[in-house]
């Protein structure tokens, strides 16, 4: 009988924008407060990308690390796919950008949007991709700079969001299977809730739409918050009943880094102590679709993750999507 495919995570790597945005210097750009922010996200800065640094670049710096971690070179990966909202262009792809920088020619490069689910659903694709034995190295990438889709006169989203970028190579292996579970889902009804109105097919870019800030994320706060919850609490328990494993087996909870209390009412609703749950936002802010790998790679960077441990991501976004994965590191 032919062996499965397992898959391997070969490595991961994460980029952070030098410039710094601190809740004091918000309180110069619009009316709000370190207090306001702090209390009602967790957030206390963001990073901010360069006018000449687009998402590919972040994107790209994140990869070299991801390849160095794994000790593979460039020309050994087969597919690249990048997660994002934020892509340099509406089209070529990021990933045809980010192909081109690490010059790895007529290797498949495509991007997918999941919103700030996006790096599950890419767990996810690339499984697949794997297992089928059609590709054996895969680049996966989250980036995404929010900061330049932000209208930086309206308090209710200026104040959540943050760029960055993280990477993660996920090779087939005849030893070992380290996803061992991925749940994913979404709600297109909420479409309206969380999103950017105009540059699209539906509303192309007019001197009107620029004037009216339509380039710019708009949010129903109150809603996003509502339908988050219970639905990473739903995604992050069939993912773990998926994965045949019990909370006791996770070493780490890595949820979407959108908002504190978020992550601690689903954290609540599961059932795990906030000890277990891994938390960076107070300095990254909102990243979407980077801010669940950039977060696993930070937990394994400081030393919270070692190899073999068991840890779950779980993220929703605009969509809205939601998804969640169980893997072993
Ligand atoms: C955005 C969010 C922080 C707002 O918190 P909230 O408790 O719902 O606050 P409200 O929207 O009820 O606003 C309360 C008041 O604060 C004000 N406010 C909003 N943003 C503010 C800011 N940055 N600074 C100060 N006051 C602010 C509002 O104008 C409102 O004032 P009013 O009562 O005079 O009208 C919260 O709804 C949230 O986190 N939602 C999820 C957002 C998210 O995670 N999005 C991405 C998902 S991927």
């Amino acid at each position: 009988m032919k062996k499965k495919i397992g898959v391997k995570i070969s490595g991961t790597g994460s980029y952070f924008p030098k410039k710094v945005l601190t809740n004091v210097d918000l309180e110069k750009m619009v009316d709000t407060s370190d207090e306001w922010i702090s209390a009602r996200t967790g957030i206390k800065e963001r990073r901010m990308s360069e006018k000449n640094e687009p998402t590919s670049e972040l994107a790209f710096r994140a990869s070299v690390e991801a390849l160095k971690f794994a000790n593979i070179l460039p020309e050994q990966i087969d597919m690249i796919l990048v997660a994002t909202v934020t892509p340099d262009m509406l089209f070529p792809s990021t990933a045809c950008f980010l192909q081109a920088k690490l010059n790895i020619p007529s290797v498949p490069a495509f991007d997918l949007l999941a919103s700030c689910s996006g790096f599950i659903y890419g767990i996810s694709i690339a499984r697949a991709f794997i297992e089928s034995g059609l590709y054996k190295r895969i680049l996966l990438v989250g980036a995404d700079e929010l900061t330049k889709i932000t209208d930086w006169t309206d308090r209710n989203t200026c104040v959540l969001f943050g760029d960055g970028a993280g990477a993660m190579i996920l090779s087939a292996s005849y030893e070992t299977d380290n996803i061992l579970s991925v749940f994913l889902g979404a709600d297109g009804s909420y479409s309206n809730s969380l999103f950017l109105p105009a540059g699209g097919t539906s509303n192309p870019a007019t001197i009107d739409t620029v004037n009216k800030k339509l380039h710019t994320i708009k949010m129903h706060g109150k809603e996003v918050f509502r339908v988050a919850v219970p639905k990473m609490v739903l995604a992050a328990k069939k993912a773990l009943e998926f994965s045949e494993k019990t909370l006791e087996n996770i070493k780490l909870f890595i949820p979407h880094q959108a908002n504190m209390r978020i992550i601690e009412a689903v954290a609540r609703k599961m059932g795990i102590s906030m000890d277990k749950v891994f938390v960076n936002i107070h300095k990254t802010g909102n990243v979407s679709s980077a801010t669940t790998i950039t977060a696993l790679d930070e937990a394994i960077k400081i030393g919270r993750l070692q190899n073999g441990d068991i840890v779950e991501l779980v993220a929703f976004g605009g969509g809205f999507t939601w998804g969640a994965a169980v893997i072993r590191i």
